[in-house]
Parts: structure tokens; sequence; C-alpha cells
């Protein structure tokens, strides 16, 4: 494969058909494979090959990235592209299997916190891997730093800093296994057994969950439209050593929490030396304006820790979250994590890393978003057009899921929908005390927008 006459007499001829790119790819892929090419050999030219190919430059290119990416193939700078000498072994696909979706097997309908598949990050994300797969970093194979890797703590820092306004530096960053082990991780640094701590009530179930694991007393404070009731939690237990809020988009009420509220909040623990633990688990989707400033960048006192995740941007299988923590609690929240998983794993963070600073992730987010509002817009027209007011309903302009409340009792209309093939959550298992509204949960961010539909129209029909 070193001249062109040794090259074409290999090369078998491409389908006619399908993308020319693909086909290119796995016919140098299968002569590599085959060892009919021989490691170190040098490839022909893109120019060479689409002209002989009769394919366009770009499409040579692509496959020439693909080889490179999954380690066939090296480029050399002023030398060309060679075969690679050490050629990894990877499981072939089938040309004809459709690409799998994530979200269809286990989650019915409406289910809420499935996460929307994006076929071209997934595929970019793959792409990145393999690279760092196929020439990794030496530290990749030691212990790490128990914050993670300073290369996706600086992409995040770059990313926290202009799109969500959080003062913070990488140093302060932690990576964590999603959002969970972010919460964990500061409620066990922050708490002892019998401290109270406020929380939200409805809560996220899994953040009281951890709370109570930890042994704090949990003082619900309500919520009403304009967030947490700051003035009510102060009545209820004036010096609570934390407060765990979603300032953004209440989990689940999808209320956003007023400035009024967020300055009472922040003074309060201020003259306290309470915490704020601030779960912002969704705000990348905001579909009525950019997305707002974090509570964190509002804090002139270094009282809020921060905490969010790409379980709902990408996919919850990554398991990547981040804290950002103050100062005061950064050597409380390492310690725990040194004694707990040491730190995170390495090997996900680098093509992380580079999905972000490389502006993939900008593009994935405005991709995501656009498709995400466009499945809400299609739950909201079907319940508008099929419930007939037996649901009631405000149209969220941020998050990925919407409360529609109903007279029912929302547990039986939940197993009632479930026996139907709807994943619909009942509301008033959520709360924590006091008397609890009656509605259902409804996730709309994964699903096709005629899946979301036909879900929504069934739903109704069991009112
Ligand atoms: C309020 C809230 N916080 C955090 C998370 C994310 O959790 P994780 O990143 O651990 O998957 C979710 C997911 O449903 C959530 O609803």
């Amino acid at each position: 494969m070193t001249n062109s006459g040794d090259w074409s007499a290999l090369m078998p001829v491409l389908p006619g058909a399908g993308p020319r790119s693909k086909a290119l790819y796995s016919a140098i892929r299968g002569l590599i494979e085959s060892g009919a090419v021989p490691g170190g050999a040098k490839l022909p030219t893109t120019r060479d090959l689409a002209r002989r190919f009769g394919l366009s430059r770009a499409a040579a290119i692509a496959a020439f990235e693909s080889l490179i990416g999954e380690g066939f193939a090296e480029a050399r700078v002023g030398a060309g592209t060679f075969v690679a000498r050490a050629v990894p072994r990877l499981p072939r696909q089938k040309a004809s299997a459709a690409p799998p979706d994530p979200a269809a097997p286990s989650a019915l309908p409406l289910t809420v916190g499935v996460t929307a598949s994006d076929p071209r990050t997934a595929r970019l994300f793959r792409q990145l891997m393999s690279r760092h797969l196929a020439r990794p970093a030496p530290a990749l194979f030691q212990y790490g730093d128990p914050r993670g890797s300073i290369g996706l703590r600086e992409a995040i820092a770059a990313y926290l800093r202009a799109a969500r306004g959080v003062r913070c530096e990488a140093r302060q960053i932690v990576i964590t296994s999603g959002a969970q082990q972010g919460l964990d991780l500061l409620i066990r640094a922050i708490i002892r057994p019998g401290d109270p701590v406020w929380a939200e009530n409805p809560c996220y179930p899994m953040a009281h969950t951890a709370l109570k694991g930890a042994g704090a007393k949990v003082i619900p404070v309500p919520v009403d439209d304009e967030g947490l009731d700051v003035a009510e939690g102060e009545k209820r237990a004036p010096h609570a050593r934390a407060a765990y809020v979603t300032p953004s988009h209440q989990f689940p009420l999808g209320v956003t929490m007023t400035m009024r509220r967020r300055l009472a909040l922040i003074d309060w623990a201020r003259r306290n030396d309470a915490w704020i633990i601030e779960d912002d688990y969704d705000s990348e989707f905001r579909y009525g304006g950019p997305p707002l400033t974090a509570l964190q960048g509002m804090d002139g006192a270094g009282r809020v820790a921060y905490v969010g995740t790409f379980s709902k941007i990408l996919f919850p299988g990554l398991r990547t979250g981040y804290l950002v923590a103050p100062e005061k609690l950064l050597d409380g929240i390492l310690a725990v994590r040194a004694r707990s998983d040491r730190f995170p794993p390495l090997i996900t963070e680098a093509p992380l890393a580079d999905l972000i600073a490389q502006g993939h992730f900008a593009a994935h987010l405005r991709r995501v978003r656009r498709r995400v509002q466009a499945n809400r817009d299609m739950l909201v027209a079907a319940l508008k057009d099929h419930a007939k007011g037996r649901l009631e309903f405000a149209v969220p302009d941020q998050g990925l899921h919407m409360i529609a409340r109903t007279s029912h009792a929302d547990t039986q209309l939940a197993a009632a929908a479930k026996d139907a093939g709807i994943g619909a959550r009942a509301l008033s298992p959520m709360y924590i005390g006091g008397k609890p509204s009656q509605g259902l949960v409804l996730g709309f961010s994964a699903f096709a927008p005629d899946v979301i539909r036909d879900a929504a129209i069934r739903l109704c029909a069991l009112l």
C-alpha cells in the first residue's frame, strides 16, 4: 500500500449507495484488520483517494479522521497518514444495524428524568474517547487528584463562569459521580447527626434521602410561587445548619426563586453561618431567554455550595457531575471524598473536557434544547386539546418536566397510567410534611414527539 498501484489492487469496490466516508472507512479498516496492509505502511493522500474513488475530499477526510480517532491510523505532521503499528481490536458493528435508542427499552413515555439521546454527540464522544485510548496519557493509569483531572475542572469552571455566572476557579471544582454524589459529599462534610437542615417542601426525593441518611433533622419549608419561603424557614428553624434548594427550577414544582427570596436566603445564611446547597440540575434547559444567574454567583459571602450534573444535558450513564466548593468547605469535602472513593474515574474525563473545550458541548446544548422545547410544545398542545380542563398546568419555560394538577388521588392515577404504559409520577409522595397537593410529574425530554402526544392523549382518557 505504499504506492497507488498496490492500493488500487487491494481496495474493494465501494458500494454505490449510502454514506461514502463510512464505506471508505470500512474498506480501509478491513484491509488493516485483515493484515493485508501492514502496520507502519503509508496511506495514500485523501486527495488521491477522493479522485480515485469518486468521493468528495471531505468524505475521504472524514474516513481518515475516524481511522485516526479509533487508533487504526496515525497522522504524522508533514509526512502523511500511516497505518498504526499496534492496531486495536474493536468489535465490528453490522453495517445495517440501526443505532440503539438508549431511551427506548427501559422507560415508559412521560417518565421524568429520562434524558434525550443525541446520536451526533454520542458519535463525537466515541471518537474523542478512542483518540485518548489510542494514545493514553500515562496519568490515566495512575491514582489521580481527589477533585478530578485539571483539564475537565478548567473546562467546567470556564463553562460555569460564562453560562451560569458562577464565581469559581478550577481549584474549587470537584468532579463527582453525578449530582447525587455531589449532594452526598457536601451533606457529609457539613452536617452532624441531629443538625437541623431546611429542605424544600415538596422536595427532590433523593436529596431528602441523603439528608436523612446523614442523620439531619429535616425541616420542611414550604415552596410557593416565589420559591422556598425563607421567612417561614426562619420561623421554623432560625439556626439551621444548611438549606437544600433548587432555585433555578424547583424540583418538582418548577418554580424559579425570585430575586427577593434569593437575597433573603443568602442574607439568612450569612447572618447564621449556615450553608446553602444549590442543586442546579437542569438549568441549561431554559426556553424563554438566557439561563438565570446561579444563586452561587450572587453570594459575596461564600456560603453557597453549588452542585451540577451532566446527567440531564448529556446522559446519566456518564455518571459525571461536579460541585463548586466554598473555600472553607474544600478540605472537608476532599477528606470525605478520599475516604469514600478517592478520586473520580479518569477515563471519561479527557474526552468530556475536549467536548466542552472544543465547542461541541455548546452546539449539543443548542440542538437538544430545541428538540426538548418542541417536545414540551407537543405535550402542552395534547393536554390542552384532550384534558378539557381536567388537568391544571402552567407551560414550563424551563426544564424537562411539568406538573399537571388533578382532583384525582395522584398515586391511583399514576398507577393506572403505569398499567396503560405511561410513566407519569405522582406528586404527593414528594411532600415531606403538611398537606400534599395532588398532581402528576410528566417528563418530556426523551421520546419522539408523536410518542409524547400519544401518551398524553391516553393519559387524558384515564381522567
Ligand atoms: C433535583 C435533581 N437533582 C439532581 C438530579 C441528578 O442526579 P444525578 O446527576 O445524580 O443523575 C436530578 C435527576 O433527576 C434531579 O431531579
